[in-house]
């Protein structure tokens, strides 16, 4: 397992000892969460969309102090997508403030856990109170050690990848880049989440078998769980079930299962 920072070895022991069943050595190092189901949470209890949307927070930070007591290296959340702004105008409006309330709200604590967040889309389209306090909130937590938390914010896979195609062209029109010399790792280097590994599980609420533009390069070779749970009902409960499901999984990228391939050389 990857270990975190600033858990010791008593601590770790302690925060799993209600993780039965899971094999603390073959956890995933970084894990996607498509957070979806929000509105759906609310209608199924008479409420408006918008409070799916604030009870998703609480899911989210939920997941987030899981992930950091496991060790796990980074969480990667689905926060809203290229295609999201299609919403109603009341709705995108409700969740830009969210999302400003909460990472105001929460940059202390934050900053306490040792989190390094990061921001990762075109976040140029944002309010431009929400890219202040992006921006604040990344510098201030830029070297702390602990997990990294991702959150993506107008972020589309496609995008993603035209916007590296277009740096990387660039830099080839200029002269300063052979475009013999590109290769997966150069690509990957121009995408947003540039300096992380690829996810190894992706977790999708909700009951979608769809990955609606989230990570096209990066989940190449993830684990993929889907949950009927709605994203404001994910709870430790449901995210140990997402990783006794990624630890029943033979990862073989393409090559053999590493027991058959043991008995053909035998
Ligand atoms: C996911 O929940 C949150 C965002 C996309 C911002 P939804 O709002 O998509 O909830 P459902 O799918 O309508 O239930
Ligand atoms: C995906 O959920 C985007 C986020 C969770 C932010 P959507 O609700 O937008 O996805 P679709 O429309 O069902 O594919
Ligand atoms: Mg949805």
């Amino acid at each position: 397992m990857s270990r975190n920072w600033a858990i010791s070895a008593e601590d770790l022991t302690q925060a799993c000892s209600d993780f039965s069943g899971l094999d603390l050595n073959r956890l995933p190092a970084h894990v996607a969460v498509i957070m979806d189901g929000n509105g759906r949470w609310a209608k199924a209890r008479g409420l408006p969309r918008l409070k799916g949307h604030s009870a998703g927070v609480e899911a989210l930070k939920a997941t987030l102090r899981l992930c950091n007591d496991l060790g796990i290296r980074a969480l990667t959340a689905y926060a809203f997508s290229t295609e999201n702004w299609a919403r109603p105008q009341d709705e995108v409006n409700f969740l830009m403030t969210l999302f400003e309330r909460v990472l105001q709200r929460e940059l202390d604590s934050l900053e306490k856990e040792k989190v390094r967040i990061r921001f990762l889309g075109d976040l140029n389209a944002l309010p431009e109170g929400l890219q202040q306090l992006i921006t604040q909130a990344s510098e201030r937590t830029a070297k702390n050690i602990g997990i990294h938390f991702n959150v993506c914010t107008n972020y589309g896979g496609r995008r993603e990848l035209v916007l590296a195609a277009k740096k990387l062209a660039e830099r080839c029109v200029r002269g300063e880049l052979d475009p013999e010399m590109i290769d997966e790792n150069r690509f990957a280097s121009e995408l947003f989440t540039a300096g992380e590994d690829d996810p190894d599980l992706l977790i999708r609420t909700s009951g979608e078998n769809r990955i609606s533009n989230f990570l096209l390069w990066q989940l190449a070779y993830a684990e993929i769980h889907v949950t009927d749970v709605l994203w404001p009902d994910f709870d430790r409960s449901s995210f140990i079930k997402a990783l006794m499901d990624y630890q029943s999984r033979c990862r073989r990228f393409g090559g053999l299962d590493p027991l058959v391939k043991g008995r053909i050389r035998s």
